[in-house]
């Protein structure tokens, strides 16, 4: 099978979670291609597809939602899967609420595809890597749930990222 894993990012982490996928896939015995969302005009020619984006205020970023809504017909007709990165999922107390919201909100992207999962993920927040329209923001997001207002947290889960991509793998030869 060949499998198209698409993200998008503003600070990098999610592209390595992209790429920790893909290897995944390859030691299942699938091929996989990485592919950043705003440089990505389609998803013909794969068998199957992930795609995934940070969080950012409830949504996924413009550039992956747009590729999902231009890329409807050809995502309806093959198996999907979606995930999302953010704090709040690397947040025990947080993480069923953002869970919630996502659910409900990533089908409307474009409603005729119909993901076989959605994989929810801590991700990373680093102030030092923020501007500082975008500190503000999360200083005050982040703090207001009790979570860290400065520094690097890395919240993403290996463990976690690669099972979810060993049990989409297998939901996606079902389908087949
Ligand atoms: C401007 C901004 C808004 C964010 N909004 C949310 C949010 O609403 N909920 C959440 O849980 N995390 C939020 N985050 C955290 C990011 O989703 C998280 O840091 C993600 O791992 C970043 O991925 P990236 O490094 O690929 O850009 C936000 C981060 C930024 C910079």
């Amino acid at each position: 099978m060949k499998v198209l894993v698409a993200y998008e990012t503003a600070h990098k982490s999610t592209a390595e979670v992209a790429e920790a996928i893909a290897t995944t896939l390859r030691e299942g015995g699938d091929e996989a291609d990485v592919a950043r969302c705003r440089e990505l005009q389609s998803a013909e020619g794969y068998d199957a597809c992930i795609i995934g984006s940070p969080v950012w205020a409830g949504n996924w970023l413009k550039p992956a939602r747009a590729f999902v809504a231009r890329n409807e017909q050809a995502l309806a007709a093959r198996p999907v899967a979606y995930f999302h990165m953010s704090g709040a999922a690397g947040i025990a107390d947080e993480r069923p609420e953002i869970v919630r919201i996502m659910n409900e909100s990533l089908p409307e992207y474009a409603p005729s595809v119909k993901p076989v999962s959605i994989g929810a993920f801590g991700g990373v927040i680093d102030y030092d890597r923020y501007n500082f329209v975008l500190r503000m923001v999360m200083k005050s997001v982040v703090g207001r749930g009790g979570g860290p207002t400065s520094g690097r947290h890395d919240l993403r889960d290996w463990d976690e990222i690669r099972e979810w991509t060993m049990e989409v793998q297998r939901l996606f030869r079902e389908h087949d």
